[in-house]
Order: C-alpha cells, then sequence, then structure tokens
C-alpha cells in the first residue's frame, strides 16, 4: 500500500542545492527532503577545489565575472554570471554561519599558529586567487554542516533512501496550466511507492555525468532530475556541454578519483611520460588555462602517442606544503602506490559537470508552475559552453537562497491538492531478465565515451542516436511490463538525458567550449549567445 506524505515543500536531492534551500525555507514552512541513497552520496560531498568568491580585497567582481565569461566561450548569461558572483561573499558567510570551516591562512608568531584570513587557492580560468577550500575536502565539510543543521531542525525530515520516479500534476483541462503537486517515490529499502503530496517541488537532483562510461561523479549522478523534468513539459538547454575534468587519477584498479585541479593552481605541471610539459603547444596560460582546452589537450596528445595516460606532477614543491593543502589525495594516492610528494601521477580526462540543464527562471522557477529547480540540474545561464572551476557549488548556494524566497511566497497562498491517485502496479510483475538493464547500462555508458565524448563528428553522433533511440524503445517496454527497481530507473533516465545530449550536439554545427566537432571546428559567431534549447513533446500529464 502507499504511503501519502504531505509537506509544504519537497524537495528532491540532498546536497548543496537541496540543504542550503531546505534550511532557508525550514522557519517558515514543513519540509521534506529527499535522498535515493544516504544523504552524503551525492556530488557535494566529493567536491575538493573550493568555491568561488570574491573575498580578497586586491580582487573585483568584474574579474570574477569576466573569467566566468570567457571561460563559458560565449553563451554564458551576463545578467546570471553578474547576479551569481555578486552574491557570492554572502554565500560564503551563510555557510560559515551553518559551521562550515575553511582552511585559513596560518602564520607562526612566537611559536603559535595564528589563523588570518581564508587562504585561497586558484583554479584553470580564474586570474586571481579566489577559491576559498576547506583543504581538498571542500564538499565534505560543507555536506557534514548543512546535513547537521538540517538534522537538528524540527521543520524538516529527512528520506533517505527515497528515489523519486516522477512528478505528479494537477489534472487542470488545459495543459499548459498544469501545476506540479507533489512526485511519486519508490521507498527502496521497504519496496513500496509513496506518494509525497506538496504546495512546491524543488529538483536539486544534481548532475548526470554518469551517461559516460569513466565519470569523477558518484553512481547517483544519473540525471535523474533532467529526465523527470523533460516527462513532465519542461525544457531543457545546451545538454552538449558535459564538461570533461582534465585530471581524474588513472588507475585500473579503482574507480576514477579526482586530482583537484587546486594542484595545478598551487603549481602542478602536466607532463608526457618523456617529461615534457605539453600545455605549452595548445594555451598561452598553460595548465591552467580552462578546462576544454585542457581536457581536449591531454586527449590529443593521448590519441596522438597512444597513451593510457598523461601525468600531472607537484612533486617538485616541498612535501610539507603538499602534505598540508593536499592531505586527502596524498594519503589516497599513496595507498594505491604513488607518492605525491616524489613522483608524477598518472591521469586522465573523465566525465565531471552537466553544463546544460533543466531551463530555469532567475528564481530556480522551470515552465511549470509550482516546480523549482537548483544546483547542478539546472540550467542558469552561469556556465555557458564551459563552466569555470568552483563556480558550480557557488551557484548551488545563491540559487538555493532566491528559490528559497519566491517559495515562501508562493506558498503563502497555494494549497495542497488532495486528489492524487495512488501508484497503480497492478499490471506489472517482477523482472525475470535484469540482464536487459545491466546489458543495457553498459552499452549506453560505452557508445556514449566512445561517440559523443570530447571530440565528436556529426557521423558518430548519428551512429549514437540511432543507438539511443533502439535502448529506449527496449527500456520502454521493459518499464511498461516489470516492477520498478533503481536500477530500471536510473537508466530509463539516463537514456532519455543521453538523447537529449546527443540530440543538443547535432544541433549545433561548430566547436564551441566543451563541444568540439571535428567536422565544424570553428566557432560560429553567428551562434553567440545563442543557447541550444530543446522542447518536450508534450505538457505535463496528470497521472
Ligand atoms: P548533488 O550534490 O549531486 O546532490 C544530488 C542529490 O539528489 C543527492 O542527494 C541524490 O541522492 C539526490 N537524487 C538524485 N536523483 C534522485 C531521485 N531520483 N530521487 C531522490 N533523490 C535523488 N564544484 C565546485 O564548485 N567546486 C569544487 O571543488 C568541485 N569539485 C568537485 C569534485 C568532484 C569529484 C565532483 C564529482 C564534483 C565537483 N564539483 C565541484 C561539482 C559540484 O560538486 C556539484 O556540481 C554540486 O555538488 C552539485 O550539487 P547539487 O546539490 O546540485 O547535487
Ligand atoms: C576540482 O577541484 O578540480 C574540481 C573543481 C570543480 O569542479 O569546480
Amino acid at each position: 500500500m502507499s504511503k501519502f506524505h504531505d509537506f509544504d515543500v519537497l524537495v528532491i536531492g540532498s546536497g548543496a542545492a537541496g540543504l542550503s534551500l531546505g534550511l532557508k525555507v525550514a522557519n517558515h514552512a514543513k519540509v521534506a527532503i529527499l535522498s535515493k541513497n544516504k544523504l552524503n552520496e551525492g556530488s557535494t560531498s566529493w567536491a575538493q577545489g573550493g568555491i568561488a568568491a570574491v573575498l580578497d580585497n586586491r580582487d573585483s567582481t568584474e574579474s570574477h565575472i569576466e573569467d566566468t565569461m570567457v571561460a563559458g566561450a560565449g553563451l554564458c548569461h551576463r545578467d546570471t554570471v553578474t547576479f551569481v558572483v555578486e552574491n557570492g561573499h554572502d554565500a560564503i558567510d551563510w555557510l560559515v554561519d551553518q559551521g562550515v570551516s575553511f582552511t585559513k591562512e596560518t602564520t607562526i608568531k612566537k611559536d603559535v599558529f595564528v589563523d588570518g584570513d581564508y587562504h585561497l587557492t586558484k583554479e584553470g580560468g580564474h586570474s586571481f586567487r579566489r577559491v576559498v577550500h576547506a583543504t581538498d575536502a571542500t564538499g565534505q565539510e560543507v555536506q557534514q554542516s548543512l546535513e547537521t543543521q538540517a538534522r537538528n531542525h524540527p521543520n524538516i525530515t529527512l528520506f533517505e533512501n527515497h528515489m523519486t520516479v516522477d512528478l505528479i500534476g494537477d489534472q487542470h483541462p488545459d495543459a499548459a496550466k498544469r501545476r506540479c503537486v507533489g512526485a511519486y517515490v519508490l521507498d527502496t529499502k521497504n519496496n513500496r511507492m509513496d506518494v509525497f503530496r506538496a504546495k512546491t517541488t524543488v529538483l536539486a537532483t544534481g548532475g548526470a555525468s554518469r551517461v559516460y562510461l569513466y565519470t569523477s561523479n558518484p553512481d547517483g549522478s544519473t540525471g535523474d532530475g533532467i529526465a523527470m523534468a523533460w516527462r513532465f513539459g519542461c525544457r531543457v538547454a545546451n545538454m552538449e556541454f558535459n564538461q570533461f575534468h582534465p585530471t581524474c587519477l588513472y588507475h585500473p584498479e579503482t574507480r576514477t578519483f579526482l586530482l583537484t585541479e587546486a594542484l595545478r593552481g598551487e603549481g602542478a605541471y602536466l607532463r608526457l611520460p618523456d617529461g615534457e610539459r605539453f600545455m605549452k603547444r595548445f594555451d598561452e596560460r598553460l595548465e591552467l588555462a580552462p578546462r576544454d582546452i585542457v581536457a581536449r589537450a591531454i586527449d590529443h596528445e593521448m590519441k596522438r602517442l597512444g597513451l593510457d595516460c598523461v601525468y600531472l606532477d607537484i612533486s617538485h614543491k616541498d612535501a610539507g606544503f603538499i602534505q598540508e593543502h593536499f592531505p586527502t589525495i596524498y594519503k589516497r594516492c599513496l595507498e594505491l602506490g604513488y607518492d605525491l610528494t616524489k613522483q608524477p601521477i598518472p591521469v586522465v580526462p573523465a566525465a565531471h559537470y552537466t553544463c546544460g540543464g533543466i531551463m530555469t527562471g532567475p528564481a530556480g522557477q522551470t515552465d511549470v508552475a509550482n516546480l523549482f529547480a537548483i544546483g547542478e540540474v539546472a540550467h542558469t545561464g552561469l556556465h555557458g559552453a564551459n563552466r569555470m572551476a568552483s563556480n558550480s557549488l557557488l551557484e548551488c548556494l545563491v540559487y538555493g537562497h532566491e528559490a528559497a524566497k519566491e517559495i515562501l511566497s508562493l506558498i503563502k497562498t497555494e494549497k495542497l491538492f488532495d486528489n492524487i491517485r495512488p501508484w497503480d502496479a497492478s499490471r506489472v510483475m517482477d523482472s525475470d531478465e535484469d540482464v536487459v538493464i545491466s546489458h543495457n547500462w553498459n552499452e549506453l555508458r560505452h557508445f556514449m565515451w566512445d561517440y559523443v565524448g570530447i571530440v565528436r563528428t556529426t557521423r558518430r553522433l548519428e551512429r549514437a542516436a540511432r543507438r539511443a533511440d533502439m535502448l529506449a524503445g527496449e527500456i520502454r517496454e521493459y518499464y511498461s511490463h516489470f516492477r520498478v527497481t533503481p536500477d530500471l530507473l536510473e537508466l530509463r533516465n539516463l537514456v532519455v538525458v543521453a538523447d537529449l545530449i546527443i540530440r543538443s550536439a547535432l544541433l549545433r554545427t561548430e566547436s564551441r567550449g566543451l563541444h568540439y566537432m571535428l567536422d565544424y571546428p570553428e566557432t560560429d559567431p553567428v551562434m553567440d549567445g545563442r543557447d541550444t534549447i530543446l522542447r518536450p513533446p508534450r505538457r505535463p500529464l496528470a497521472k
């Protein structure tokens, strides 16, 4: 039997975006925060480098804005960039109020360590040191602090292991006027489909980088929010711009582990096996060029020389400095047999960040009334064709704040919709063919890596489109016959996301930022400022 849960605000996602929004509305609203697995299993906990904000008097908002615009290769929305950057300082202050402890400059006075201002690091594309961080485990510090606040708030109920399947619309006869009134949610521990009714619903479900075979992301980055919103009638934008992080540890026996860009910010070099610092042949900013350029340069060199990896080398820096600034990475590498202080570390690029997403307004509004999207799942116009490092957590916080204000005013007049039917599972049975799911998971992520990766061609994209289409058909059929499981739900969402990425990539007949086409190698100035917008075939349907 389905269980019904009633809330003012339903937040789907418990990373930086979802938790910050939840905390900001909770003094005035009853809030549910959902996570499909443990609360801390989203990308937020994995963030290493830090959060970009103008905190040094010698830096300026103009400089942060210009750096973001340059990295975004002509597609950032200047108004969004300005808004986010101008709110950076407040966002950091709020985090500190929530208990987040950022690394400070320390000086030694009379043998005693004295804390000074925040230690600011540098990453690719930033022309100034402006990344505030908690050593090399910034995300963990942010996640833990926000989680502690949320657990202690009497108006917040946290639901771990609750996976949202689809959004629910009211039954307004005019599809364009339908509102979001809640969601069907699979309680994965009790194997029960619950109904969450809410005055407003917020998608804070993170990115979709698991659509690729190799990714820096945790397992849950399967684009659920983007797929749900698409099925529900929301437009998506710029899905072709999936960011590949240049430096993930290359180790055949372990899952991908990120080596933060802050290593390069603190002086690490990229080298070929013979020791050459090859970035000089690609960009005058060398190792600190924006990510798209560095990832493409590595891909180029690996293909040219038939290499499995290139090398990241910070061993020329003082060992104490490395251990103090990068303790997590130092320890992990050591466990895997590499000493960061003594040797170059093998690295490869891996899918890292979804720059596009659900189209949103200035407070996270989507195309459907009472449905919001914030964080990596959303397209706000901040990142353009290539996100600048450490602008993502900032975006989560700034839009968490803006959406919270809008939601608080909205729920004053909204009422719960009480005519929702329970989930109907009367016509499905338990699967006897799980191999279809595992096979299609692998196939999808392989062809996305091979055909829709760092370097693309029209022919490869068309090939990928045919395969995605075939898988979509199989999965639709499977979904209509068998009881849902988390793996099936994720695969169903990944196929939608893959299709959106491929279709967007085919529409962009140029090379720009993260989208590099061998048959259209130039940037087309006619496409400056032109987002790739996909419209869903239909408006939201009531269940
Ligand atoms: P997430 O933190 O990914 O949270 C998503 C949440 O949604 C999870 O709780 C998940 O359980 C839930 N969810 C998803 N689908 C469902 C569903 N169907 N039902 C219910 N719940 C669901 N950015 C920076 O700015 N600085 C950095 O230094 C940085 N370093 C990074 C390092 C790594 C290794 C990675 C992977 C990313 C990094 N990023 C960094 C990017 C940044 O971490 C993410 O963009 C950001 O944390 C996204 O936050 P979010 O709240 O939108 O989503
Ligand atoms: C990193 O630390 O290199 C990741 C930063 C980011 O993705 O913003």
